[in-house]
């Protein structure tokens, strides 16, 4: 199986000796769900952000489907990042003043997707939206305004998906069914994910867990 994403002795040192990652080796191999679980504060955020390009390490080397993500340039990161990396966040940041529709739409049309609004409609009808296309995100329960930003986040084709706590704000059935579709899309989509929570009940969806403590891999399960 291929590795999609692994890194070397990461480490990330915030400013006043802050050590919020101390030497992390992870790997994410192909069509894995992995989890990343521990308590606040040992380095779950920090490390899905360098994953994901948002930030850079102090030390230690990232690769994203065979690519050191360090080393090369700003403008070849941007592209890789957006062709093959999607960030689902805890709090699902859509346009307020646009409906669902618009929401996919528009991500589409900036990244520069053709046919981004049939493509919209059918992410939405595989997330089972279809009868939400004109609302508001507002006039949408917790658990549907996560699907969209997942949608939203699928709009670019992703091959791995990094999501930050996406089941944070929502009740265990809406957490559920949030796993259901990871589930889902690895099967239908060949997708890789790598998933920080902290819900215990939410674990039996993982393939493989890694447990960070205070910047460190404490545990592989
Ligand atoms: N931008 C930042 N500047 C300084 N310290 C930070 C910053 N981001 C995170 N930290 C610190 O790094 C450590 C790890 O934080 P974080 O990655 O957010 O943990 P988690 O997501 O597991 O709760 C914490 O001690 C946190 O205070
Ligand atoms: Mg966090």
């Amino acid at each position: 199986m291929n590795r999609v994403l692994y890194t070397r002795n990461l480490w990330k040192v915030y400013p006043g000796d802050v050590k919020a990652l101390r030497g992390v080796d992870v790997e994410v191999f192909e069509g894995e769900i992995v989890g990343l679980v521990g308590p606040s504060g040992s380095g779950k955020s920090t490390l899905l952000h360098l994953l994901a390009g948002l930030e850079k390490p102090t030390e230690g080397e990232i690769y994203l489907l065979g690519k050191d993500i360090v080393l090369i340039g700003e403008d070849e990161l941007a592209k890789l990042r957006r062709r093959h990396l999607a960030f689902v966040f805890q709090f699902y940041y859509l346009l307020e003043d646009f409906n669902l529709l618009e929401n996919l739409t528009l991500i589409g049309e900036l990244a520069g997707v053709e046919r981004a609004k049939e493509k919209a409609i059918e992410i939405l009808e595989y997330l089972r939206l279809t009868h939400r296309l004109k609302h508001r995100p507002s006039q949408l329960s917790g658990g549907e305004q996560q699907r969209v930003a997942i949608g939203r986040a699928l709009m670019l084709e992703p091959k791995i998906l990094l999501a930050d706590e996406p089941t944070g704000n929502l009740d265990l059935a809406e957490g559920r069914r949030i796993f259901e579709l990871f589930l889902r899309l690895r099967e239908e989509k060949g997708l890789s994910l790598l998933v920080a929570t902290h819900n215990e009940e939410l674990k039996v969806y993982f393939d493989r867990i890694y447990r960070l403590k205070e910047g460190k891999v404490e545990d592989r399960i």
